[in-house]
């Protein structure tokens, strides 16, 4: 099946038949990367990225995507390094990169900034995150983890911890699996961490019931623990970032007999102790790897190639 959109900014896109056919072709990937494999599918293509904020994962999974795709790659990194810090704008950005490339994945720091790119881009492009607003490829790879852990993406009880106000993950996770019938959702955090009116809408519009807490306990009893890290970059008081930074740490004993699912887009910082890492049910690490296959899928499939 063709994606139904060129651009892809937003989790709201990605509906349950979109994302089973991008597991479909994520799944051939995956035999690519099991064999240490480089295929020659997009070798007359070159995909920009553009990481105007800092980025590990998403990044090198791109990279790493696209190499084992064949497809030659052009990097801007750091807006400092960029004509953005002479003042260029999101929009003639894109009108250039589009000239040098077949398709444009951005990382920025400003809420919207992908909407303005996909706007002006002449060439697919890819939202690879967009300050607190949203990171779809992520929800994407999230989503695949949890059909590979537990096999279905329905009647799942989902807690999300610990910074719902400001996570694009939380938010762009949330909003895929609301499409599934049976799921529902604990928001967990600091009482000034509630998610935001508009994720709640969406909820509520979909008829996905929801509670909100400040006990990591209850997430703990959940079958899916989604734990993200405090958004430091997005605090406007650093004192109240200072203030609630330990807050949260899961530890072994919070999950002792419990069979909950613990994922984690990372970086990891203060929010997992090390030691919950030995637990089987830790999927962080597995979750992280899943980006490749998943991007694979995408590259190829906005690229017309799958
Ligand atoms: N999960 C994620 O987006 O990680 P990076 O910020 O390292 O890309």
């Amino acid at each position: 099946m063709p994606l139904p959109f060129k651009h892809l900014t937003s989790s709201l896109q990605l509906t349950p038949e979109v994302a089973e056919s991008i597991f479909k072709v994520a799944r051939k990937m995956e035999k690519i990367m099991e064999r240490n494999k480089r295929v020659h599918l997009l070798k007359d293509k070159v995909v920009a990225l553009l990481f105007y904020e800092a980025s590990s994962r998403t990044m090198l999974s791109f990279q790493a995507a696209a190499q084992r795709l064949g497809a030659g790659m052009i990097m801007a990194q750091g807006k400092d390094m960029s004509s953005m810090q002479k003042g260029e704008t999101i929009e003639d950005t894109i009108r250039m990169v589009q000239s040098y490339s077949d398709l444009i994945v951005m990382r920025h720091p400003e809420a919207g900034s992908a909407a303005r790119g996909a706007s002006v881009s002449a060439v697919p492009f890819i939202n690879g995150g967009d300050g607190g607003n949203e990171h779809p490829t992520q929800s994407m790879l999230d989503l695949y983890t949890l059909h590979k852990e537990l096999g279905r993406l329905s009647n799942l009880h989902v807690a999300f911890a610990c910074d719902p106000l400001h996570s694009r993950t939380i938010r762009s996770l949330a909003l895929i699996l609301s499409q599934y019938p049976g799921n529902r959702f604990t928001f967990v955090g600091p009482e000034s961490l509630k998610p935001g009116p508009a994720l709640l809408q969406v909820l509520e519009e979909r008829r996905v019931p929801y509670d909100i807490t400040t006990d990591l306990r209850a997430g703990t009893n959940a079958d899916v623990l989604y734990m993200n890290r405090l958004q430091e970059e997005r605090f406007e008081d650093h004192a109240e970032f200072e203030r609630l930074r330990n807050a949260y740490v899961l530890t072994p004993d919070m999950l002792t007999g419990k069979k909950t699912l613990i994922m984690d887009p990372l970086p990891r910082i203060d929010e997992i102790a090390e030691e919950v890492d030995r637990m089987p049910n830790a999927a962080y690490f597995r979750e992280a790897r899943n980006g490749v296959p998943i991007r694979m899928a995408l590259l190829a499939m906005m690229l017309g190639k799958a």
